[in-house]
């Protein structure tokens, strides 16, 4: 017997606003085949990236997402958030949640419950849909969703060139003007070692023909429980985002849903509308982790190749471990005005390049473990800043 899900929601309940946050600092894939001896085309085409973003020694998490969040809140306030999520695997304490700094950096209200959730990839979705099912218990209130990942695979190792970094920041309320979260969702739970990171490494370790194996067999599953409780099919999505550990998967999985459901293979013209704009952003900054189904969302609506209001969008999540989950939502008529195109795009404009020499410093920048004190050289970024660390207490400022 298939499980399904029907989530709670008395009223369009989703996304208010969502705005995206990457580090200043990239670093071109072309750069990195030529220092590994590997043909460019691997990483263009095989696997569907150009660039991943540097994160400087003053950024991280806390942070990249206090910097995403930012925006929303100026624009729409502070007013009953209750709920501040913050959904990552690059965690920095194994104790205090990150969403207690931003708490403090964005200046949110004293009653707001703070977490941090993680789940691998999965970590934002499962958030949304928690931060959706309070706004439905509690008429009136808001939640912040922020997700916000580092992703770093050992130097020279096959995962290298997916790395990447950002933040996404969801608002999430009721009558929300840029996404209505559909009550139905489809989730899919494995105990398996696909991808994963000891607490004392900073590096993932990773089967990866099998963590993008497990991907695909997983998007099926949890495909055919959201078909089951939704009766949708795939020609009632104007388009898909896809989780992006890399680009390229993005094909293979719609081939692969248009495989289960019996349907012709797509044409090349087919995925271009359906599937490419969702990745254009992606392919500039490598793999954000949790952040990378929304970021795809950004993507999708800042440059769609028609009018998106009133159209259906399936979002499938992916983390490893695992969990998957297929889900979709409804982009509300009116949305473009309550986007931040141009936030965005001016952050992927204005990138500095960095060579390969002071990617692999950076990579290397050790910071002390022993409580000694710590003084962050300021590099370019947003707001928010990581000044220092003293007793071992992290000191963020506004810069
Ligand atoms: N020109 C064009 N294409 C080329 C090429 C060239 N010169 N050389 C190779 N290719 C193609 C290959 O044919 C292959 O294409 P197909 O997949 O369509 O067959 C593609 O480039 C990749 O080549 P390989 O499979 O040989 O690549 P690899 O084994 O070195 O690395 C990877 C690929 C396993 C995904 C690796 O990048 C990796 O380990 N990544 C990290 C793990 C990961 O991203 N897993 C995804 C699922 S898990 C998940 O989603 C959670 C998460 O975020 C981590």
């Amino acid at each position: 017997m298939e499980r399904c899900y029907k989530h709670p929601m008395a009223t369009n309940i989703g996304i208010d606003l969502i705005s995206f946050h990457i580090p200043s600092y990239v670093l071109d894939l072309s750069v990195l085949a030529d220092i590994r001896g590997v043909d460019p085309n691997k990483f263009v085409i095989g696997i569907g990236q150009e660039r991943m973003a540097i994160v400087p020694p003053d950024q991280d998490i806390v942070t990249l997402a206090a910097n995403a969040a930012l925006p929303i809140l100026e624009r729409a306030g502070r007013d009953n958030i209750e709920l501040l999520l913050f959904a990552t695997e690059s965690g920095i304490d194994q104790s205090k949640a990150a969403s207690l700094f931003c708490h403090e950096l964005l200046g949110l209200p004293a009653s707001c419950r703070c977490l941090e959730v993680k789940e691998a990839c999965y970590a934002a979705t499962a958030s949304l849909r928690m931060a959706a099912a309070m706004v439905a218990a509690r008429p009136g209130s808001r939640a912040l969703v922020l997700a916000a990942d580092i992703a770093r695979y050992d130097l020279a190792s096959p995962g290298e060139p997916t790395q990447g970094a950002g933040a996404v920041a969801m608002l999430v309320s009721a009558n929300p003007r840029v996404m209505a979260l559909d009550p139905e969702s489809g989730f899919y739970a494995e105990d398996i070692m696909d991808f994963w990171r000891p607490n004392y490494r900073e590096e993932a370790l990773v089967d990866g023909q099998y963590s993008t194996r497990m991907y695909l067999s997983t998007l099926i599953e949890a495909w055919n429980r959201y078909k089951a409780a939704s009766g949708r099919g795939l020609a009632d999505h104007a388009h898909f985002c896809f989780h992006l550990p890399f680009t390229k998967i993005a094909y293979k999985s719609f081939e692969r849903l248009c495989r289960a459901e019996g349907a012709p293979r797509p044409e090349p013209e087919e995925l271009e509308r359906l599937i490419a704009p969702a990745l254009r952003y992606n392919r500039q900054t490598g793999n954000t982790y949790t952040a990378c189904v929304f970021e795809a969302l950004c993507s999708l609506m800042d440059d769609p190749p028609a009018p998106l209001d009133g159209q259906r969008v399936g979002m499938f999540s992916y983390g490893s471990g695992c969990m998957a989950e297929f889900f979709s939502g409804v982009i509300q008529p009116g949305h473009r005005e309550h986007l931040f195109t141009d936030a965005h795009r001016g952050q992927l404009e204005d990138r500095v390049p960095v060579t390969y020499r002071q990617y692999e410093d950076i990579f290397n920048y050790g910071v002390p473990t022993d409580g000694a004190d710590h003084i962050f050289a300021p590099y370019r970024g947003g707001p928010f800043r990581l000044a220092g660390i003293k007793d071992h207490k992290r000191r963020y400022e506004p810069r």
